[in-house]
């Protein structure tokens, strides 16, 4: 089995700059070597080559949107081509718009595509219901076919994904238009409260039990604020009260044993905010529990 590194460093989809520096530090926390351990083949692919921010006025209430855009058109090429020599991509953030360009090259490798969502926040903006202008609060809606063109036409086709074939787990923060999506699209969402409520074996069990029944391949999408601050310091948009690292690895070790995920992306992991990379670390732990790694 092998398994394709892609670094993107990726910062004009939100203010505060460093995360650019996140697939840094995750290569720094040693992910080679750990998934090497669980003997997988990995390549490194390096790292997509992101363009400078233009300096122009925001475009519709997007920021930075011709950048984010190509970026993601060229991440888009080599997920696509990692897909189709059949590696499993494993694509290091950046900030969270990236999953737009990682979910249009993965898409087009299969019939009925799953997603789970694993964040503090939904993501689910467009121009108009966003409250920062900030592309990394936009890209589920955007591979649902919902937002400005630049970016759902990226692959030169939409949608990449259907709305029933979403799980969203750990939302503590969302704005108006998110919630509004939510109930009109029948997204499935479980937020902290539910968490808390069922336990993680329970929301797992469900959210495996739910993708199994309606897709064929399952892309993971892990923002580091699912996690909450204490354990995950290094993020740019943190939220209290969130995911646990102890439940967030309960949760990578049941993908693992159900084996149904097939691509992933970790992302917002950003080494200046951080202490001590803890934040880089957690990621690499968590695809350790991802791929497989166990203590007995
Ligand atoms: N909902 C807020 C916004 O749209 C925050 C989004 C945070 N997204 C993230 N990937 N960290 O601006
Ligand atoms: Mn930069
Ligand atoms: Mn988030
Ligand atoms: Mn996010």
């Amino acid at each position: 089995k092998y398994i394709s590194l892609i670094g993107v460093p990726m910062d004009l989809g939100q203010n505060r700059r460093g995360v650019d520096m996140g697939p840094s530090a995750i290569r720094y926390a040693g992910v080679m070597d750990r998934l090497e351990k669980l003997n997988y083949m990995i390549e490194d692919l390096g790292d997509i080559d992101i363009p400078n921010p233009g300096n122009r006025p925001d475009d519709k209430g997007l920021k930075n949107l011709d950048e984010v855009s190509e970026g993601n058109i060229r991440l888009t090429k080599v997920v696509d081509e990692t897909a189709a020599r059949g590696h499993f991509p494993l694509v290091l953030g950046g900030d969270h718009s990236i999953a737009i360009g990682t979910l249009a090259g993965i898409a087009k490798h299969a019939e009925n595509l799953g997603v789970i969502w694993y964040d503090a926040h939904g993501d689910l903006n467009t121009g108009e219901t966003s409250p920062s202008g900030n592309i990394h609060g936009m890209p589920l809606a955007v591979s649902l076919g919902i937002g400005n063109e630049k970016l759902t036409q990226i692959g030169k086709y939409a949608p990449k994904i259907r709305p029933e074939n979403i799980v969203i787990v750990g939302a503590r923060s969302l704005d108006e238009g998110e919630k509004k999506l939510i109930k009109d699209k029948g997204i499935k969402v479980y937020t902290m409260h539910e968490v808390d409520r069922l336990g993680m074996t329970q929301v797992m069990n469900d959210t495996i039990e739910y993708l199994k029944e309606r897709t064929d391949q399952v892309h993971l999408s892990l923002d580091l604020d699912g996690l909450d601050p204490q354990d995950a310091p290094g993020v740019g948009t943190p939220v209290v009260g969130g995911l646990s690292f102890r439940e967030s690895h309960l949760a990578m070790e049941m993908l693992s044993e159900a084996n149904i995920i097939t691509s992933a992306e970790f992302v917002e992991v950003n080494p200046i905010l951080d202490e001590k990379n803890k934040t880089a670390s957690v990621a690499v732990d968590l695809m350790g529990s991802l791929f497989g790694e166990k203590l007995l």
